[in-house]
């Protein structure tokens, strides 16, 4: 077992989960996704945190191999998520001697995970305290709501690295070499999309600090670069577009809604959209659909009514992007109607509701099908977008 890049004595003993078929119970991951955890061999022996109990037999594997028959000192939670938590239980029968170093939050918490008292073995740090373990010192900062409230992330002085808990991980297992930014994103924004200002306060405190390694709880190690990371991280965080582009998303019952969103998609193109990307919502996974969303500078909605309403894959999509903080976007609407058409007040309803939503004009209703007409009105709508 070697050492992590640009390292001395810190020890990747990590686990790949490719079997999962959800993780967190929603989230498609066709390559899988890592639960990260390290072990610092010092005078002192760290541990920072553990896997999910899925992970656990191999991860234990991992952990023997690298403590070479050294007992552990002290566990370090940076995260209570069970994907992170999991089998903490495991390091506490296992090392009796072992002190638990995490904040006062953590620590309210701890029994309604695990039903036991360890006060006796808890070594409580708040904002920037220190832990030396001999030749490496480990920092704590505070990173509350980066993704829960007792998330706190560790920079360990010596070797200049930041244990960044969920901050910078992304879906995919490390055995699954691919693009870091189209999963990190995806990740971010379903995972840590409501929480813009705690990340955006975290990177702050980054800053300040001389990182030339971070290592997440998800995702792969980052030891080059990392002004790419964080300056994707500080962009993402601010709710700012990624990319110019349009997200044309639709919702469409028996296909004439999706005739209408794509030959907008055409229309935005031959105008000279720099990127157009057309999603149907009721069949592409909802979380990249989201993640196209948040990157791009303009959407377009198109959804059909339904029930006095919207077509529900359009309704859970809005409703996802609400709970997200979605903002600082412009967007047009599209619906169809066969009726009463009641998809525009709909989707208008959850648009003005979030912050910094310029919504463009026209709104375009078509009837059951698309006509010359309507296209007429997707080319005032297509010329209005991008202006
Ligand atoms: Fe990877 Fe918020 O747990």
């Amino acid at each position: 077992m070697s050492t992590i890049d640009k390292t001395k004595d810190i020890y990747y003993i990590g686990v790949d989960d490719t079997d999962i078929d959800l993780f967190e119970s929603q989230y498609v991951v066709p390559n899988g996704i890592a639960y990260n955890s390290y072990l610092i061999m010092d005078d002192k022996t760290a541990l920072m945190d553990t896997v999910d109990i899925r992970g656990q037999e191999q991860w234990e594997k991992n952990l023997n191999e690298a403590l070479s028959g050294r007992k552990l000192d002290y566990l370090i939670v940076s995260h209570l998520e069970p994907d992170h938590a999991g089998s903490i239980m495991t390091v506490l029968n296992k090392f009796p001697q072992a002190k638990v170093v995490a904040n006062a939050k953590t620590f309210a918490m701890f029994p309604q995970f695990f039903g036991i008292d360890i006060d006796d073995r808890k070594i409580e740090v708040k904002e920037g305290d220190t832990l030396s373990l001999g030749g490496h010192t480990l920092q704590f900062f505070m990173a509350p709501m980066v993704h829960w409230p007792e998330v706190m992330v560790t920079y360990e002085q010596t070797d200049k690295v930041l244990f960044s808990a969920d901050g910078f991980g992304k879906f995919g297992a490390l055995s699954n070499d691919e693009d870091w930014a189209c999963e990190a994103r995806r990740y971010y924004f379903n995972i840590c999309g409501k929480y813009g200002a705690p990340v955006s306060a975290l990177l702050k405190k980054a800053d300040a600090l001389d990182i030339q390694v971070i290592c997440p709880l998800h995702g792969p190690i980052l030891s080059d670069n990392l002004d790419y990371y964080i300056g994707l991280y500080k962009t993402w965080s601010s709710y700012t577009p990624e990319n110019e582009g349009v997200l044309v998303a639709y919702a469409s019952i028996h296909g004439n809604t999706a005739k209408a969103a794509q030959k907008l998609g055409e229309i935005l193109t031959a105008k000279g959209a720099k990127k157009v990307v057309v999603s149907d919502l009721a069949r592409e996974d909802m979380a990249e659909v989201i993640e196209d969303a948040f990157r791009y500078d303009k959407m377009v909605v198109a959804a059909a009514s339904y029930d006095g309403g919207v077509f529900p894959c359009m309704e859970s999509f809005l409703a996802h992007l609400k709970s997200k903080a979605y903002q600082k976007r412009t967007v047009a609407v599209v619906e169809n109607g066969s009726w009463a058409p009641s998809a525009a007040r709909t989707m208008k309803g959850f648009l003005e509701a979030m912050k910094d939503v310029k919504i463009v004009e026209p709104t375009v209703t078509i009837k059951s099908v698309m006509k010359e007409g309507d296209v007429a009105q997707l080319e005032a709508l297509a010329d209005a977008l991008l202006a």
